[in-house]
């Protein structure tokens, strides 16, 4: 099973200068939840904009660039070769950003764990389109507002039925 996990505002913005555009805490937990254990794949963008190796999973960064090394992670030149290495360790692999790296996986994943953030806000990055033709919505749980989370929330889940 490759899942994609996002968190997107209303427009689906997920990014703004390499930064993530809220603090979701409820958010990370659920993240870490999903992905702990099980191999997980981003592009050199997010990997820089997190600033480390998350730990626990296996990290699998994407990059044209060659010759560059860090403690922890594993770098490949491409989609395809992070998708065999993911599925060599195991068979859930998880698809973390950013949004070059969803745009050209959305087609090939089986699950989308969606957060979604009720909020309106400036970005510079985005996730494509759900077509609703292709996934349905088989999950909802939604969250409001706390002294920690300072917006509305819903954890969505969506499955594929319909293969492109
Ligand atoms: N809200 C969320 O859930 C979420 C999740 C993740 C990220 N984000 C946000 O998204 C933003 C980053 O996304 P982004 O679209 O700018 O970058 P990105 O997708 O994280 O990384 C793009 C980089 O990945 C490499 N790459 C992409 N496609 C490739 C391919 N086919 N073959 C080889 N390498 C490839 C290239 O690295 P090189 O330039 O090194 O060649 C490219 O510059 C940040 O703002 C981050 O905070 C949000």
């Amino acid at each position: 099973m490759t899942t994609i996990v996002v968190a997107m505002g209303e427009k689906n913005e997920i990014g703004f200068d390499n930064k993530l555009l809220w603090h979701l805490p409820t958010d990370l937990k659920h993240f870490k939840d999903l992905t702990s254990g099980h191999p997980i794949i981003m592009g050199r963008k997010t990997y820089e904009s997190i600033g480390k190796a998350l730990p626990n999973r296996t990290n699998i960064v994407i990059s044209r660039k060659k010759n560059w090394f860090e403690e922890g992670i594993l770098i490949v030149g491409s989609i395809k070769e992070a998708l065999k290495f993911a599925k060599k360790i195991d068979e859930n692999i998880f698809i973390i950003g950013g949004g070059k790296i969803y745009e050209q996986t959305i087609d090939m994943a089986d699950k989308l764990e969606v957060t979604l953030v009720k909020a309106d806000l400036e970005a510079d990055t985005f996730f494509p389109k759900i077509d609703m033709a292709i996934w349905k919505k088989t999950e909802e749980t939604c969250h409001e507002k706390d002294e920690k989370n300072q917006y509305d929330f819903c954890f969505q889940t969506f499955e594929r039925i319909k293969t492109q």
